[in-house]
């Protein structure tokens, strides 16, 4: 299969490389869930037989992605709305999670908030809102979820993000050791460019066109969102039991083409 076909396949098309049901009777709580990679994350993982709940703060778009995951996949998607900067409301999203589930066994913390600006055109606000929505809105979702995933002896995986990106390593490597004796992995998956995304929109080139930004990527093509749908179901499945505290860098080699050029 050329690399391109590969590119343009949707992403239930890619998924039988896993065991079908390694996932039935999990519940998946996904923050960011609502559209772009996070949607595609928890369309993998209910492919493999969990329920799940999206959160986010566009009732709508959560409304019309949940209708549009439960169709796809034969399982479950609640939407719930709410911001990952207030407490309050994630407690409110766990709780209707725990109605209507009973459970929580996923947690992907892939709320983001981001745009380009040179630090100059950064304000005080701008900045502390990136931190608030990356940082401790992973914070919040982990204080949220955790009673109910340690009983469950789940995981956790965090979405690499922009300004955050060291806390939000930092904090899954604290939670991997903290948490390991209770059963829980925290893994953070780093995606580098991945085609059709909303990141990809905000963050990417402009005026460059998506064939001539293949030729600069090692594998020849840029990243589709089933590439880190795939590695979801992989971090969450017993196959990856043995590893905690990781940084998983899915970027097709992009990350090392500064050291070896
Ligand atoms: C400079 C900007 C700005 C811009 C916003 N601000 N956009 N400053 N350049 N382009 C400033 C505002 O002026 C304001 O500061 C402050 O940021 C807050 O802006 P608000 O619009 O009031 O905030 P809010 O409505 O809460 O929106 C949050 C947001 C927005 C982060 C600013 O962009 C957002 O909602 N993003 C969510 C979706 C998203 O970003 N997805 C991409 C994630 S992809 P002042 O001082 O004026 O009050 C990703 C990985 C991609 O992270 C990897 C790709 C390779």
């Amino acid at each position: 299969m050329s690399s391109k076909t590969a590119y343009v396949q949707p992403v239930a098309d890619s998924l039988s490389v896993f065991k079908e049901g390694i996932f039935n009777g999990k519940v998946l709580f996904c923050t960011g869930g609502g559209s772009g990679i996070c949607k595609a994350m928890t369309e993998a993982v209910m492919r493999h037989g969990a329920n799940s709940v999206i959160v986010g703060r566009n009732l709508e778009r959560l409304t019309a992605a949940a209708q549009e995951l439960s169709k796809a996949t034969g399982k479950i998607c609640l939407p719930a709305q709410a911001d990952v900067r207030k407490p309050d409301q994630l407690k409110s999203a766990v709780a209707k999670t725990i109605e209507q589930f009973g459970r929580i066994d996923f947690v992907i913390c892939g709320a983001a908030g981001n745009f380009l600006t040179p630090i100059s055109g950064l304000s005080e606000n701008g900045f502390r809102t990136v931190i608030e929505i990356d940082a401790l809105g992973t914070y919040h979702t982990i204080k949220a979820t955790i009673p109910y995933v340690r009983e469950s002896k789940g995981s956790y995986i965090h979405v690499h993000v922009s300004a955050a990106k060291a806390a939000v390593d930092a904090t899954s490597a604290v939670l991997a050791v903290e948490e390991g004796p209770h059963g829980v992995r925290s893994n953070v998956i780093a995606p580098g460019p991945i085609g059709g995304t909303e990141g990809m929109d905000r963050l990417g080139p402009k005026g460059t066109s998506v064939s001539s930004m293949f030729l600069g990527m090692p594998v020849g093509r840029l990243g589709d969102v089933k590439d880190i749908a795939n590695t979801t179901v992989f971090l969450f499945s017993d196959a990856a039991s043995f590893i905690t505290g990781q940084v998983l860098v899915v970027d097709g080699g992009n990350e090392h083409l500064r050291t070896t050029q």
